[in-house]
């Protein structure tokens, strides 16, 4: 599905060197790491926002960085969670969550804001909404497109640890009912159960960790 090979990467210093990641559909993994070891950057890379300076990513065997198809890929395939949600803050969660619905062609699952306890907020101003509300119409908004890969960056990271089992379980049954697959960046290393696979991503290498 998705293929990272040998990927290298720098800012004012390298980050990481020489990373290869295979991840197949319906698979879920997560990427651990030190809070600056390059986390959010690599998800960036795999996710299509950041070319990296070495390597490539191929998606379905396609070379991403060049696919024509990209922008229709990130429309309609991809689904990215930011760590810093960027809502459109003077609007409500439903505005928010039926624009990216609108860009992809589809309909609004009310079922799925029910299950993200969000239904009644639906018609507040975002600005309005607590930290973890906040992030939970983020991950409604990436749902409702249908994605077929998550990309998710520490998407329980305001939420209490109740909450946090609470979206990893609905991300999980989202792949599990669509045939998708999760990418996921936490320290939280509480959610390894959740996961495929855990990478650790340590003195610029991707390594095994579960
Ligand atoms: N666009 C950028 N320009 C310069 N440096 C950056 C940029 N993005 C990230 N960095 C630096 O790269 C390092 C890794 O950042 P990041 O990928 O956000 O790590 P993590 O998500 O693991 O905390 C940090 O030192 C950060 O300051
Ligand atoms: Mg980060």
């Amino acid at each position: 599905m998705l293929e990272a090979v040998n990927i290298s990467h720098a800012f004012d210093y390298p980050l990481f060197e020489n990373i290869d990641l295979k991840i197949k559909a319906k698979e879920k993994i997560a990427i651990i790491g030190k809070s600056g070891s390059g986390k959010s950057t690599l998800l960036h890379i795999l996710s299509s926002f950041l070319k990296p300076n070495k390597g490539k990513v191929f998606y379905k065997n396609e070379d991403l960085y060049s696919s024509k198809n990209l922008i229709n890929i990130r429309r309609y395939e991809f689904g990215i969670i930011f760590q810093f949600h960027y809502l459109f803050s003077t609007f409500s969660a439903l505005e928010n969550i039926q624009a990216a619905a609108l860009l992809a062609n589809k309909e609004i699952d009310w079922e799925l804001l029910r299950r993200l306890d969000i239904d009644k907020v639906i018609n507040q101003n975002i600005q309005t909404l607590s930290g973890g509300q906040q992030q939970r119409v983020s991950i409604a908004r990436v749902l409702v497109k249908k994605p077929k890969i998550i990309f998710a960056d520490e998407p329980t990271g305001n939420l209490d640890k109740a909450n946090a089992n609470e979206v990893m379980q609905i991300l999980s049954e989202y792949c599990k009912e669509n045939n998708a697959s999760l990418i996921t960046v936490t320290h939280d290393m509480e959610l390894a159960s959740f996961f495929d696979r855990v990478y650790e991503l340590k003195d610029k290498r991707l390594k095994i960790w579960k």
